[in-house]
Parts: structure tokens; sequence; C-alpha cells
């Protein structure tokens, strides 16, 4: 009894004591301070931060094979070089962002094997075929500009990690985006087939990247907390009209059609969607898009064949340190 009576009191003293530390990191975040690694936080906090940056690291991964796809078939050798270093440079992001989710705690091993067990999520654009080299240029200037959109707020990210690794990749992803708006300008101002490919690919990719900012905020699950705790700065509703008012003049410039009959323009100058398809999202998200299993075979195939560099680099790393002790030790 006597025991039962002590641990509950502890019990109620350690609660007492996290709701004050939850307290005082509440008022850090208020006061626009940066979270680091070795500061104290709750753990919901951490937890949401290692779900949403392993996410994001697995959609730079992922989002490396659709344009991947189109390395061998560039128009031009212009072309092949630019979409080589973007493709290599998502591949630097999935690693910027690996990086930081491992300083909250979780290893890279375990991330990775959550998405290869389907138990973690990447972002829905990346399950779209790639067709036409329109997709390319599409890509570039609506996936990337949608990335855009809602990473240049992740650079005040409350998580100093995080924040950090979002501002060199903001830096790179505008090249990305330029260069992919390059392609559909050369397109547009080319032949009628070459046009008729651009609005193809537009036609194709916008509801789908309008999807990439996430379900409505009427059901998003996370957007109260991370707004609360200065994750997100905007909802998903808010980054997804912004990318909407943005991109529309673009299209019109290119004389392509936004491919959304219902879409008008309001008072204020917003261009107003009509309701996204949300079923097709629900079915891409439960891995029933057009593209999911051959993502996820080729990223098990990758990560499969690539076993034996990971053992030979730890092998390496274990043995270096094993010859600084002996070292340090004579
Ligand atoms: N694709 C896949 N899953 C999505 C999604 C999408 N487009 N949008 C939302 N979801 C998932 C969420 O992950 C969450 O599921 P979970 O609990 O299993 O993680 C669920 O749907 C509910 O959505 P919420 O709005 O409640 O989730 P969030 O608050 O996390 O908001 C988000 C979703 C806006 C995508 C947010 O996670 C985010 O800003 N992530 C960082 C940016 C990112 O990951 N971008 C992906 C593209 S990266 C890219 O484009 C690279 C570029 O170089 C090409």
């Amino acid at each position: 009894m006597y025991t039962q009576a002590l641990n509950t009191a502890e019990t109620a003293d350690r609660d007492l004591e996290d709701a004050g530390k939850a307290a005082q990191f509440q008022a850090r975040i208020d006061a626009e301070e940066r979270i680091e690694p070795n500061d104290w936080m709750p753990a919901a906090y951490r937890k949401t931060l290692t779900r949403q940056i392993s996410q994001h690291a697995h959609s730079e991964i992922v989002g490396m094979l659709p344009e991947g796809n189109w390395i061998t078939r560039a128009p031009t050798l212009r072309r092949k070089a630019a979409l080589l270093a973007k493709v290599q440079d998502e591949c630097g992001h999935g690693l910027y962002l690996y990086a930081a989710a491992e300083t909250l705690g979780s290893s890279r091993e375990e991330l990775v094997d959550a998405m290869l067990a389907g138990k973690a999520k990447y972002s829905s654009i990346f399950n779209y075929p790639t067709l036409t080299w329109a997709d390319i240029g599409t890509i570039g200037w609506l996936v990337d500009g949608a990335a855009i959109m809602n990473q240049i707020p992740l650079c005040r990210c409350s998580y100093g990690p995080y924040a950090r690794a979002m501002i060199r990749v903001c830096k790179e992803e505008s090249f990305h985006q330029r260069q992919g708006y390059e392609i559909m300008v050369t397109l547009c101002r080319g032949s009628e087939e070459q046009k008729a490919m651009a609005q193809d690919a537009l036609n194709r990719w916008w509801w789908p990247v309008l999807m990439m900012f996430g379900p409505p905020d009427a059901t998003s699950q996370h957007s109260d907390t991370s707004t609360k705790w200065k994750i997100k700065r905007f909802s998903n509703d808010e980054l997804r009209q912004k990318f909407v008012d943005a991109t529309v003049p673009q299209a019109q410039y290119l004389g392509l059609t936004i491919p959304d009959p219902g879409m008008t323009q309001d008072a204020d100058g917003h261009w107003r969607h009509s309701e996204i398809d949300w079923t097709e999202f629900k079915q891409v998200l439960t891995g029933n898009g057009p593209c999911n299993r051959d993502r996820m075979a080729a990223r098990r195939k990758a990560h499969e064949e690539g076993a034996w560099v990971r053992e030979a680099a730890a092998s390496y790393a274990a043995k270096r340190a094993q010859r600084q002790t002996a070292q340090a030790a004579e």
C-alpha cells in the first residue's frame, strides 16, 4: 500500500514538473526562441517533428525517381546537365533532412525502414508518372514551386536543425523551379505539338500539385499542434491559396489553360479553384496511386543493393575509431 502511495505521489510530482516544463517550453516558442536538440521538449513535439522531417526526407529521395527517369532522354546536353544537378540536389536535401531528423533521437535506419515498410509516408505527388519531357518542366515549375511555397515558412520553424536545413534547401529549390519554368517557356514558344505537350502535362499535374499542400484545414489532424508549436507558420489552405495566386499568372504568360473551368477570380484578386477530389488524395495516400507500387519497389531494390555500401562504410568507420582509440592510448 505504502509503495503504491509513494509511486502515485512520485508520478504526481513528475506530472507537475512536466507541466511546468511544458509551460516554460511554450513560453520559449511564443517568444520566437529556437529549440535545439539538447533542449527539453514535450515528447509530442519530438514525435511530430520526427514524423514530418523524416517524411519530408523520404519525399526528397523518392522524388528523384520520376525525374531520374528522364536524365538519359533529355533533349539537349544543357537540359541533361540541369536535370542531373537537380536530381543530385534532391538527394542532398534528403540527407540534410535525415540528419535533422536524427537529432531528435531516431536513427536513419529506423526512419528509412519505416518508409520501406509502408509505415511512413512520402509526398503524394511522387506517385504520378512522368510521361513526356513536358512533365519534367511541369515538375520543376509546379512541384518545386509548391515545395518552395511550403518550405520558405519552414525556414522559420521553431526547431533549429529543421529551419537551418530549409534555408539551404530553399536556395537550391529556386534553381529547380526556374529551370522547370524555362523548359515550359521553350515548349510553349515551340511547335504546336510542343505546346500541346506542355498543356497535357499541366492538365495531369495541376490537381495532384494542389494536393501536395495537404488535406483541407478542417480535416488536417496535425495543423493545430504544429501551429501552436510554430512548426507550421501557415495552414495547408493558406499555402495552397498563395501558390494558386502566384501560379495562375505564370500559366497565363505561357498561354496555357489551368484545367479548372470553375476557377474564378474574386474581388480581392484571389484565384478560387474548384473543389479538390480528396478521394483521389486518399487513394494515393493508401498506396493506390498510379505509381505507388513502382516507387516502393524501386526504393526497396535500391536499399537492398546498397546494403554492401552501408556495411563497408560502417566497417571502415569502426576500424578508424579503433585506430584512433589505440593511438590515443599510446
Ligand atoms: N502526401 C503524403 N502525405 C500527406 C500529404 C501529401 N501531400 N499531405 C498530408 N499528408 C499526410 C500527413 O503526413 C499526415 O499523415 P501522418 O500523420 O501519417 O504523417 C496526414 O496526411 C494529415 O495531414 P496534416 O495536414 O495533418 O499533416 P501535416 O500537418 O504534417 O501537413 C504537410 C502536411 C503540409 C505535407 C507537412 O507535413 C509539411 O509541410 N511537410 C514538409 C514539406 C514536405 O514534406 N513536402 C513534401 C514535398 S518535398 C518536395 O516536393 C521536394 C522538392 O524538392 C521536389
